[in-house]
Parts: structure tokens; sequence; C-alpha cells
């Protein structure tokens, strides 16, 4: 059965969009995505004003004036360490129900274990428990025991050391950190407004995160980036860079990581991952082959679509970050849940200051009753 996607004339002159494009759902204070310009902003700052900043000084950032109390980056951290101890003590007796699911699934489980009654701190809990869970997720499927957090530590930096078991160089700290920060919030994408729609019916803070979760494990939102390491592997063992591109590109295949929905020229997401991997050289030649097939496909996509600009997108970085600092592909969507949780609960603190329930209208084009 066909349900129109273009807009039919409505005899009532209400309007429709297809996919919600164009249409203003919310106002907020959070942050901006400028497709024209490539611009990423966070509370009045510039993503790439943010490089160097810790996930905790975005997460105050992003927290202040919406969360019950206001804490500084120390505050956080503090609160961030303690709420990774409880998170675990939780985990411990529910990781057997995971047996058989894919480890973004078994995140959804653990995130639903979570009573929506913990008011209070309930974004602290959601963060901290996520990168827990995340990383015990990824432990698991590789048939190890989960690593006890250390509140003493950053939370990238433990979030790294629950994966591994130990922990982890400065530089890989820094890349993990770089990429929760880059990703912390982005506008009414997908996972956002299901998260605010949620939130504006009074159903909790988790509730509506897992909802955000929910959203983002579709591979047209946070599915992304384990394909573009299938593409680098499958140019790495089945020929030269431009030949294999070309070829893909005869087949009417898209090259992963590259174009985007709203940023017309550069993803300055990208950008800020690119400078994060720079660092990551050792990770056996990935790198450098990555930096040589972007080249050859830029240019590619420039001689086959003239009029279309397709540039780098987050997911082609983010897929070089997280396989340079030790995460499975699997594991990625979780990773990305972990620093989007950060917009996902200031945007529920957020929408809780609006008060106001999100109900829009269908139109109906089925046929009445005679
Ligand atoms: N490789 C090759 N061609 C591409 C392309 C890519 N990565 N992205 C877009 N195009 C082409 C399309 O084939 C289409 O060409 P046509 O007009 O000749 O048919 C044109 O550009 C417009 O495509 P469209 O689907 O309308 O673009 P969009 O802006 O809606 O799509 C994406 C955005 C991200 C879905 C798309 O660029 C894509 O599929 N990229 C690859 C997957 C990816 O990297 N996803 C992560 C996104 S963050």
């Amino acid at each position: 059965m066909n349900i129109p996607l273009k807009s039919i004339e409505s005899s009532t002159g209400d309007t429709f969009s297809p996919g919600l494009e164009g249409v203003v759902a919310a106002q907020t204070v959070l942050s901006h995505v400028d497709g024209a310009a490539g611009r990423l902003v966070l509370r009045g700052y510039q993503l790439e004003q943010l490089s160097g900043w810790s996930f905790e000084a975005v997460l105050s950032l992003l927290w202040r004036d919406l969360a019950p109390e206001n804490l500084d980056e120390a505050g956080i951290r503090k609160r961030l360490g303690a709420a990774r101890e409880v998170a675990f003590e939780r985990m411990v007796a529910a990781l057997p129900a995971l047996d058989g699911l894919s480890q973004v699934e078994a995140l959804r489980l653990l995130l639903s274990r979570l009573p929506d009654v913990e008011k209070e701190s309930h974004h602290v809990v959601a963060v901290a428990s996520t990168s827990v869970f995340a990383a015990a997720i990824a432990r698991r499927d590789r048939g190890l025991e989960p690593v006890r957090p250390d509140a003493s530590l950053g939370h990238a930096a433990d979030f790294l050391r629950m994966l591994h078991g130990a922990e982890q160089r400065a530089d890989k700290v820094r890349a993990l950190e770089t990429y929760l920060v880059t990703v912390a919030d982005h506008g009414l994408n997908a996972s956002t407004f299901a998260t605010r729609v949620i939130a504006s019916t009074q159903a909790g803070l988790f509730s509506s995160v897992i909802g955000g979760l929910c959203a983002l494990k579709g591979p047209l939102h946070g599915g992304a980036p384990g394909p573009v390491l299938d593409m680098l592997d499958a140019i790495g063992t089945e020929g030269d860079v431009r030949p294999w591109l070309a070829a893909a590109l005869d087949r009417g295949e898209r090259l992963m990581g590259f174009g985007h929905r709203i940023y017309r020229v550069r993803d300055p997401r990208a950008d800020a991952l690119k400078q994060a991997v720079a660092s990551l050289r050792d990770n056996g030649g990935r790198i450098d082959f990555a930096e040589k097939v972007e080249v050859e496909a830029l240019a590619l996509l420039a001689e086959r679509k003239p009029l279309r600009p397709l540039q780098t997108n987050v997911e082609f970085y983010t897929a070089l970050v997280l396989e340079a600092v030790g995460f499975p592909r699997e594991s990625f969507t979780n990773v990305f849940a972990s620093g989007r949780m950060a917009g996902w609960t200031a945007h529920v603190l957020e929408q809780d200051k609006v008060g106001r329930l999100i109900r829009p209208q269908s139109r109906y084009v089925g046929p009445m009753p005679a």
C-alpha cells in the first residue's frame, strides 16, 4: 500500500513536510547546525573553540541553568566518577540477561533497568551509566569480565580503561575525549527529537533517552561508521584505491563517509576528528591509507557529481578514531550514544522547562466512511 510522501493539497490549508524537513519543531539554547556555512555551535561556542575541552566541561556547558544544580567541570567529574561506580554495581547482576543481544540491544536493556524516579541526578546517572555499560558490553562480546570503574579518573580515561582493563596512553584518551565532545549535541537530529517527544509527556529522563538510543540504532542515523571500515578493508584487500572507488561509483554505490543531508560544505566534526587521529598513526598504517582514500574519493566525487558538493562527513573519521583507540566496530553505536547522551540529557532538561506536550497532527488520506 502506498502512503503518499508528496504533499497533497488540503482543504483546510494545513501544511505537510515529508520527513519534517524544514519544520522548526523546537526552540533550543543548546546547539545550532548551520549546514550552509559548515558550522556547529554549542551554547555560544563554535565546535573548533571546544577543541581541548574535557567531556566534563562540555557537560557543564550543556547542563548549565537547566539541571537542578550548576556544577563546574571538577564537580561533574566527581559526580560522574561516583555514578560510574554505582552503575557498575547495578549492572553486574544483569549481565547474563544480555546473551544473544547485539551490543546496542544490550545497552538498551541495561539502560531500561534504571528507575525514572531518581530525579535529582538522573542526567549524571545516564551519562555515567552509558559508558560503564558500553565498555562492559564490548568486553563481554570478547568473553571478558567487566572492569570496575576508577572514580578518580576523568570520564574518557576511565571509559577506555574499562574497555581495555588498563589505563591507556594520553593521546588515545585525548582522541576519545575529542570524539565524545564532537558528537555531544547536533541540533534536532532524529534521536534528539525522539528524546524530546518522550520527555514532553513527562515520562521521565531514562525513558526519554532510551527512546533516543532506539532512534540512534537505525542505520540511517548512528549505524554508519562500521561500513566505513568495511569499505577501507575492501579497498585494502581488493585493489588500488582509485580504480576501486571508480568501480563502486560505476555500480551506483555510495562511498561511505561522504556526503551529508544538512552540511553542503565541510562537516566541521570531520575536521575535529581528523585532527584527533593525527597523533595515532601507529595504527598499522590505517590512517595514512584512509587519508589517501579520502583524497581520491573527494577528487572522484567532484568529477562525477560536479553540481553536488560532497565532502567528508563525521562518520569517516569517527571510524578511524574509534578503531585507533581500540573499540571494535560492533561497539561504535554505543560509543556514539555515550557522547550523545550529553545532548539527550540536556534536551530532556530543556524540554522539562518548556513544559509543553509535543503533539503534531497527521493528515488523513484514507477513505472516508460512505
Ligand atoms: N557517494 C556517492 N554519491 C553520493 C554520495 C556518496 N557518499 N552521497 C550522495 N551522493 C550522490 C547521490 O548518488 C545523488 O546523486 P544523483 O543526484 O546523481 O542521484 C546525490 O549525491 C544526492 O544524493 P542524496 O541522497 O539526495 O543526498 P543526501 O544529502 O540526501 O544524502 C547521505 C546524505 C549521508 C545519506 C548520503 O550522502 C550518503 O548516503 N552517504 C554515504 C553514507 C554515509 O556516509 N552516511 C553517514 C552520514 S553522516
